[in-house]
């Protein structure tokens, strides 16, 4: 397997200080990738939501959290919140809803309470594949939406667990607002820059940064261990022209379908 683009996965090995650092066989972009993103592109995604993430959606909109006039910005996979938190004082204007399916993730910052103060976030229990899915059916689109370190799946048979690779991409991608992912491999930066650049027909680029601060807890750990870290940023114009064209390509209809 080769590299499509020409960032440099070369990390230190055999020091304690990078351990965490993903280990996988793939040495590049995943050989399978454009046949899963392409067939996702054309093929409806209709498995059956979750209930309990509807549950938890619906709560937000009878507490009206998420109404029409009212910008939010999205911590997809926010773990223990503490990013959310802090997004909430970078965007005092907005409402900041942080996502996570674990229980155990998301109870940890409430042990740590609010020391900010600040109120404007929201920490809700949901499966992403459903939460994503109904807020696009309901066309509420975030003004920025962050996808801190998701989880790797570094085996190659895990391909399809990968956000990008992920049946949900096209629905992820036509959500909207500003996207960035961020993660320390390398390669899954590359494959979700291909994947959004199949999508879209934009040319997207994985970039190699270093944070002026640290936003979530698996950012300080992967910089206190000096581990090289990636982004992917996609504009708000890009994600809501894709968001046209699938909606228009979706002849069946979405909103019957979800
Ligand atoms: C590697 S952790 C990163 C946590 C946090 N963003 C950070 O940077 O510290 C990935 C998080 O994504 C969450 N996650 C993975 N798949 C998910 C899904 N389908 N729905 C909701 N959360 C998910 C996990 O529970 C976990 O907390």
């Amino acid at each position: 397997m080769r590299a499509t683009t020409g960032l440099n996965h070369e990390q230190p090995r055999g020091n304690i200080r990078y351990s965490g650092l993903v280990r996988s066989s793939q040495n590049g972009v995943h050989p399978r990738l454009d046949d899963y993103v392409r067939r996702h592109l054309d093929t409806f995604w209709g498995q059956p939501l979750h209930g309990p993430s509807v549950a938890a959606y619906q709560e937000l909109l009878a507490t009206g959290c998420l109404c029409a006039d009212r910008p939010f910005v999205l911590d997809s996979g926010c773990g223990t919140g503490s990013s959310t938190q802090i997004l909430a004082q970078s965007y005092p204007q907005q409402l900041i809803i942080g996502v996570d399916r674990s229980q155990d993730r998301l109870s940890r910052t409430a042990n740590l309470g609010d020391q900010s103060g600040n109120k404007n976030y929201r920490l809700v229990r949901a499966d992403l594949s459903t939460f994503w899915r109904l807020l696009l059916r309901d066309g509420h689109v975030p003004t920025r939406h962050f996808i801190f370190y998701p989880n790797p799946w570094p085996k190659p048979g895990h391909l399809l667990r990968r956000w990008h690779a992920h049946p949900v991409f096209p629905q992820l991608v036509a959500l909207g607002g500003r996207m960035e992912m961020r993660t320390n491999w390398g390669i899954y930066a590359d494959e979700f820059a291909r994947a959004v650049s199949l999508a879209t027909a934009e040319t997207i680029r994985a970039q190699r940064f270093s944070p002026a601060s640290v936003v979530s807890p698996f950012e300080q750990k992967y910089r206190e261990r000096g581990h090289a870290l990636f982004s992917v940023v996609v504009s708000e114009k890009i994600t809501s022209s894709f968001q046209q064209c699938w909606s228009q390509a979706d002849t069946v209809g979405t909103k019957e379908r979800i």
